[in-house]
């Protein structure tokens, strides 16, 4: 994983610049974070990147086609380009790209809520292809505009704009195998990713009449570790640097909307041949093995069928477009299909809702679609590829949340004991 080194880093923030020459305005900020980007991007994949071309100008003859994936990302917040959302996006995309010989290509879709001047768009496109995009396009002022019954009137609501996934995906459904769709702040690396394809055949294959694929818990990092989440023996193989990097720690990748209550273990046969963890809200009960219930344990009164404290929101989607169609079916079976057009119109409460679109409250819950998701937990370092790391890592500073904090590997660990049990 590339580590971005900020300015504060490099030392400019313990020596102020005098006011007149000091960098907040947003194309300062933003070509000094290029900079930095350039130079420790450059130092980090240079020697790889260099090796690949020259040993790729040697192999023109290679004619399998590369593995298309579309990168898509939303933002609201203008201020947060520079320092968050566009080292957030390089990293994704250097993962993603990879490197040696199964390099994928990546385009980008960028979906901004607001208007970028020429220069910004320029720096950002060369950002994000200095990281390995192929193609990045950037939509501006994309917030949809959306009709308010009661109040008679449409709006542009900003919780809105994760809707406009759904568009992005379906314009380009047939030009790529993978679509990744998430919010700005959410690291993906081409290890989630390719966890994500092996195990969903291996889903398909045990399972093949509902769609189960796999899921995925937000972390972060957090800078106070609490040592209360009581675990009797600690993970052997708990991966902290998958989701997040050098500063992941053991002890310091915690979630905040899940805990082993919102678990069902479920036996699956062959060839996933083992116990697997469904995410709330589950309904395929029957059709599985169920070993422990969870998931409908809920700790707070069900929001009209949105749980939101151990729903596990993700944050967005990855799919290939095999599956991107089964969620249409799926879903179009519950009025509001996956895919627009959406007609008749989603409701506005929905709409306006980001967890219905990017949380998974459309896709996963019981309302709608229906897709299960699953974690597995049994074999080594599997656990760790199911973590997102939301960069944010502004969730653990609010007070409602901080007390919910839980170490992702001592619920790892929980998970085995309990499994042991089955066996
Ligand atoms: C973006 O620019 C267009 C065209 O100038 C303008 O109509 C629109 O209101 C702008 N949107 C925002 C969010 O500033």
């Amino acid at each position: 994983m590339v580590k971005y080194v900020l300015p504060q880093s490099l030392g400019l923030a313990t020596k102020p610049l005098p006011k007149s020459r000091s960098c907040r305005s947003f194309p300062c900020s933003l070509a000094l974070a290029f900079l930095i980007f350039v130079v420790v991007f450059v130092f980090h994949i240079n020697t790889i990147r260099l090796i690949d071309m020259s040993t790729f100008v040697g192999h023109h003859e290679k004619t399998t086609q590369p593995y298309r994936v579309l990168y898509i990302f939303h933002t609201v917040d203008e201020s947060r380009l520079a320092m968050k959302v566009n080292p957030n996006a390089m990293e994704t995309i250097s993962s993603l790209v990879g490197g040696g010989e199964n390099t994928w290509e990546v385009d980008v879709h960028m979906i901004a809520a607001y208007n970028l001047t020429d220069y910004k768009k320029m720096m950002i496109t060369a950002s994000f292809k200095l990281a390995g995009a192929n193609v990045v396009r950037i939509q501006e002022d994309a917030l949809p505009e959306l009709f308010n019954k009661k109040l008679k009137q449409t709006h542009r609501p900003p919780q809105g704009l994760a809707m406009q996934h759904r568009f992005a995906i379906r314009d380009a459904l047939n030009d790529y195998d993978f679509f990744v769709a998430f919010e700005d702040d959410i690291v993906i690396t081409r290890k989630h990713v390719e966890n994500y394809i092996e195990k969903s055949k291996l889903l398909e294959l045990a399972v093949p009449d509902t769609l189960i694929i796999p899921g995925f818990l937000r972390v972060e990092v957090v800078q106070e570790v609490r040592t209360d989440v009581k675990a009797k023996a600690l993970s052997k193989d708990f991966d902290p640097t998958i989701c997040c990097g050098k500063k992941g720690t053991k002890s310091n990748v915690m979630g905040w909307e899940w805990s082993l209550k919102s678990f069902t273990l479920i036996k699956l046969p062959s060839p996933v041949g083992g116990i697997v963890a469904l995410l709330p809200l589950l309904w395929a009960g029957e059709e599985h093995e169920e070993l422990i219930k969870g998931g409908r344990v809920m700790d707070e009164e069900n929001l009209n069928g949105m749980n939101t404290k151990l729903f596990a929101q993700q944050a967005g989607i990855m799919a290939t477009r095999e599956q991107v169609k089964k969620f249409d079916v799926l879903c179009r079976g519950s009025k509001i299909g996956y895919l627009p057009p959406f007609s008749p119109p989603v409701p506005y409460t929905h709409a306006v809702h980001l967890e219905f679109w990017s949380g998974g409250f459309h896709l996963f819950s019981e309302k709608f679609c229906k897709v299960e998701r699953a974690v597995f937990f049994e074999g080594e370092g599997e656990f760790s590829k199911h973590l997102l790391y939301h960069m944010s890592d502004n969730k653990q500073h609010r007070n409602d949340l901080a007390p919910r904090f839980i170490r992702a590997e001592a619920v790892q660990e929980e998970l085995r004991q309990k499994a042991i049990k089955f066996k």
